[in-house]
């Protein structure tokens, strides 16, 4: 194989993989998820918002956290609270969505996908910016 065609090929795998991860979007991937899944409770004056002072309506909302503080730890999911409620790391009791029958009734307590909870530790470990 002449060089010239190696590197091609060389570049051609570079080019692929890049295109595979592309940074998460905040506007196009997470934003949808969070007003689907979380907007009914966490709309800043539904059951989640009162309790918890939490609410996804802004990406400022989002970042501001609780009444407590910063729920999301930019570049690192593991010690983002956000992350830990969605990926089933801690007690099933307090888990998000939750799963209290109330809101299984009303259909709003499904847990998030593999795929969508990827995204958001994804979004976290990239610095979860306003993209
Ligand atoms: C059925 C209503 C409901 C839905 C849907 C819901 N939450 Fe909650 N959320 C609550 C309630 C109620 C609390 C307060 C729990 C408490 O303090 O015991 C809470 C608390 C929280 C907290 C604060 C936890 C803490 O440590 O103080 C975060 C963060 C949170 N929710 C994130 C989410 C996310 C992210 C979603 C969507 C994936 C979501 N919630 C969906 C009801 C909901």
């Amino acid at each position: 194989m002449n060089a010239c065609f190696r590197s091609l090929i060389i570049v051609s795998i570079a080019l692929f993989i890049g295109s595979c991860n592309k940074p998460v979007s905040f506007k196009k991937d997470i934003n949808p998820i969070l007003v689907a899944n979380c907007l009914s409770c966490h709309d800043g004056s539904g059951e989640g918002s009162s309790t918890s002072g939490f609410s996804v309506q802004t990406y400022a909302n989002i970042m501001k956290g609780t009444k407590f503080g910063p729920v999301i730890l930019p570049g690192s999911s593991e010690s983002s609270t956000l992350f830990r409620l969605i990926a089933h790391k801690v007690d099933e009791a307090i888990q998000m969505p939750p799963h209290h029958e109330g809101a299984q009734a009303e259909g709003r307590s499904e847990p998030l996908t593999e795929k969508q909870i990827e995204f958001i530790q994804r979004w976290i470990d990239e610095g979860a910016k306003d993209n």
